[in-house]
């Protein structure tokens, strides 16, 4: 599975909107990190890397943009414009993302502490490693 689109469970009424996760049915792991981006220009392409073991939840909080994800094998690319939809991404999968709106907020929720030598950043390697 290269992805998985999530719907969140919206806890919602005239005074407004609320989403909480934890880890259970509707969300796949324990969450170690949180961080996120904003103020990106429209053009910049950002990620350029896989992970090795790390999983991530990607929202999309406020504003658009597109996510291409790349197993090696097939390129899928998902538009995310929605705060009650998370992008599942697990391990050993390259992803880009880019087409920003002036106003997208970034959330990315994850599995493990930040690791540089969880990284591949070079586009080879990545092909190298996950054939081998
Ligand atoms: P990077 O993951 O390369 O950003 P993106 O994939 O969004 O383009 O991270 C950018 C910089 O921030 C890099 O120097 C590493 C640092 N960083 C942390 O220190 N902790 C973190 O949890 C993350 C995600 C990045």
């Amino acid at each position: 599975m290269m992805y998985a689109l999530l719907n969140f469970r919206v806890r919602g009424n005239h005074d407004g909107k609320l989403i909480a996760l934890e880890k259970g049915d509707d969300f796949p792991f324990e969450i170690k990190r949180v961080y996120y981006i904003w103020d990106t220009a429209h053009d910049v392409v950002r990620g350029k890397h896989a992970h090795r073991n790390l999983e991530q939840v990607i929202i999309c909080t406020s504003g658009s943009c597109d996510f291409i994800l790349d197993n090696g094998q097939e390129k899928v690319t998902v538009h995310l414009d929605n705060p009650t939809q998370g992008l599942y991404i697990p391990g050993n999968t390259w992803r880009e993302f880019t087409n920003f709106s002036a106003d997208c907020v970034i959330m990315v929720l994850a599995s493990e502490h930040y690791a540089e030598s969880d990284y591949i950043r070079d586009y080879d390697t990545f092909l190298k490693e996950i054939a081998a």
